[in-house]
């Protein structure tokens, strides 16, 4: 493991949920790695497979996805079905021969702020563990 590495990581979250608890673990003054740049979606249904891709061919060493919990989402199913994406994804990655682990889904509701920074800081840690993108250290070369 490379102690210098800072690894960049986007989280899609649900503003509904996720953008809510992240909201609220900063009230808490919870800590949670700054490298981790949150993009708000109205729901994560409108996270489609190519935004995962594009963000981890853009550079990202890790993506994941925060919605409400299931049974909860606002417009019915976005959650289910961006699950699935997230699967697609993963098998994607390792048939590149990028570890799959470097994305993942999530569910939590808004009153769940320490939910929040325990999944910001188990992504920081896995992504650190597993080092840069394949595709950022053939960048770098
Ligand atoms: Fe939150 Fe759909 S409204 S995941």
């Amino acid at each position: 493991m490379n102690k210098d590495f800072e690894p960049q990581i986007i989280a899609f979250c649900c503003k509904y949920c996720a953008y809510a608890a992240a909201d609220l673990a900063g009230s808490m003054r919870l800590n949670y790695p700054s490298n981790i740049k949150i993009i708000q979606v109205p729901c994560t249904g409108r996270v489609d497979i190519i935004h995962l891709l594009r963000a981890i061919e853009d550079g990202a060493d890790g993506v994941y996805v925060a919605g409400c919990m299931e049974g909860d989402c606002h417009f019915v199913c976005g959650n289910i079905k961006t699950r699935k994406k997230v699967e697609y994804v993963k098998k994607t990655l390792a048939e590149l021969g990028i570890e799959p682990e470097r994305v993942e889904m999530f569910n939590l509701s808004s009153a769940m702020g320490p939910r929040f920074a325990e999944i910001a800081n188990q992504m920081g840690e896995r992504i650190r563990n597993l080092g840069p993108s394949p595709l950022n250290i053939k960048q770098a070369a």
